[in-house]
């Protein structure tokens, strides 16, 4: 019997396809970005057909470049960027507009409204979530108000919605699924992570017809088959989960008290805490972490909005740096207490601050200050953003119990290193640093039964390398002194 797993990644700013073995090792990968659309101020879209053709091309690509045969895969799993939301015609398939992306906050005076009008306290009861741009609802809720005829189309059920991942799933079907999986659904502020089902008042309060909703199931579930035209064999959809959650699950973070913190476009710190939903009182999130069998795993997660794009724009924007990877020897050549913070709020400040207004800025520059300062700001504002979030979970009467990193930006040592110092913890990288991918081959390969259990999976778990806090208390506490300044400098700015 065929044992390869192909996993989907569809993320912010690429798409990228993996094929796994049995024991969970990378057999190839294929990648390609695709354009990132900002048509008004704060606002970020994605073209659904570059992210459906962007799949399917590197899908195709893997499987040729590996030489495999498409009755080789035995499952596909699908992981995504989260929240973000596409709403399309339930004939044709073809989107009514463009994805508006998670990053978008175009929605913000509907939500300041809300908020106004007291729904806080009862949304976050039910979904674990705030009221924040961030989440799918109120982007639903725009495309139905801006888009002509949308509302009485999906009212008369001609119209889908759907995060990416029912999406790809609707087209890799042939529009004959329309399904998601609990952690993806957890991010919509429609879901009540309770019950585990749409929440009618939610739906009421935000006016969305049921009948554009998809179902959902188990991340580890039978979603249909791929039809067999696209990638060559009709191939059984058997995992997804919502990227962050995708990559605690690559992680084997199973156990309450165990997290991961993963460093793409932005960084999500997601911690197990078992079957308990555990109540924030310090602005972080209560979430779905997977859902197996009926039974439900919840997670407690600080969002970060730039993390990784910091770099991209110390590249890409300020042309500082070439290539990210000069990072690291430039801030070795820095000396720690160069006295520039750079607060990266590009599209606002994300958890524990929730400040949608809030602007980056760049504070502490002298005449001397240069390239390697500043690109060596950029790298620590990832760790103190990092360590905002350990803080919040202290306060909330959780610390993890060790902390697994992943992502592009986690090759780096310099920053893993100043990561572990300004933690006061250990900072713990695997050998496949690509975890997303991985955890959604895991769920489709446990569907599968390629994977016995999750203690299977714990076992394939391999340390890359630990590294240890070796910097003292009061240095460590006179950084974050600086960056909790800085933060304050951003706010109180209004910038
Ligand atoms: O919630 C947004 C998140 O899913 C995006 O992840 O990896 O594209 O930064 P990433």
């Amino acid at each position: 019997m065929s044992k390869l797993i192909l996993a989907i990644d569809q993320g912010t700013t690429s798409s990228r396809a993996m094929l796994f073995s049995s024991s969970g090792q990378v057999v190839g990968a294929a990648q390609e970005e695709f354009p990132q659309h900002f048509p008004d101020d704060g606002w970020v879209e994605h073209a659904p057909e570059d992210l459906w053709q962007t799949v399917l091309r590197t899908a195709r690509q893997v499987l040729a470049d590996t030489g495999t045969a498409p009755g080789d895969v035995a499952a596909i799993g699908i992981t995504n960027q989260r929240e973000t939301t596409l709403v399309w015609d339930a004939t044709s398939g073809e989107p009514i507009y463009p994805a508006i992306v998670w990053q978008d906050r175009r929605t913000e005076t509907l939500c300041i409204e809300l908020r106004e009008q007291g729904h806080e306290p009862d949304i976050n009861q039910r979904t674990g979530l705030l009221i924040d741009p961030y989440f799918s609802a109120t982007k639903l809720r725009w495309i139905l108000n801006h888009v002509p005829g949308a509302q009485a189309r999906a009212e008369r059920g001609e119209l889908r919605f759907g995060t990416v991942d029912s999406f790809l799933l609707w087209r890799l079907t042939g529009g004959k699924v329309h399904r998601t999986d609990a952690t993806n659904a957890s991010r919509t502020l429609l879901f009540n992570i309770h019950n585990q089902a749409w929440d009618p008042q939610l739906l009421a309060l935000f006016n969305i017809p049921e009948a554009m909703l998809p179902e959902v199931c188990d991340s580890a579930a039978d979603f249909g088959h791929t039809l067999p035209e696209l990638l060559g064999a009709a191939i059984p959809v058997l995992g997804i989960a919502g990227d962050q959650q995708a990559a605690l699950f690559g992680q084997t973070c199973f156990r309450p008290g165990m997290a991961k913190s993963t460093y793409g476009t932005g960084c999500f710190l997601v911690l197990n805490t078992g079957d308990q939903v555990l109540r924030s009182h310090n602005r972080l999130l209560s979430t779905v972490a997977y859902r197996l069998k009926g039974k439900t795993t919840y997670a407690l997660e600080g969002s970060i909005f730039v993390a990784g794009a910091t770099i991209q724009w110390l590249r890409d924007g300020l042309h500082l740096i070439a290539k990210a990877g000069e990072t690291e020897s430039l801030a070795a050549q820095t000396p720690l207490d160069h006295g520039v913070y750079m607060v990266p709020a590009f599209t606002g400040l994300g958890a524990p601050y929730w400040d949608a207004s809030a602007r980056g800025a760049i504070f502490g520059l002298t005449r001397d200050t240069g390239i390697k300062e500043i690109v060596t700001a950029g790298l620590q504002s990832v760790c103190f953003q990092t360590k905002d979030l350990q803080k919040a979970m202290e306060r909330d009467g959780v610390r993890p119990t060790s902390l697994r990193v992943d992502g592009g930006m986690v090759v780096n040592n310099w920053v893993l290193q100043f990561l572990a110092d300004i933690l006061g913890g250990t900072v713990d990288r695997p050998e496949i640093i690509e975890t997303t991918a991985l955890g959604a081959a895991y769920l489709a390969g446990l569907q599968a039964g390629i994977f016995a259990s999750l203690e299977a999976l714990e076992e394939l778990w391999q340390s890359d390398r630990r590294f240890e806090p070796e910097m003292s208390k009061t240095r460590r506490d006179g950084f974050y002194a600086g960056w909790q300044n800085a933060i304050r400098g951003v706010q109180s700015l209004g910038c």
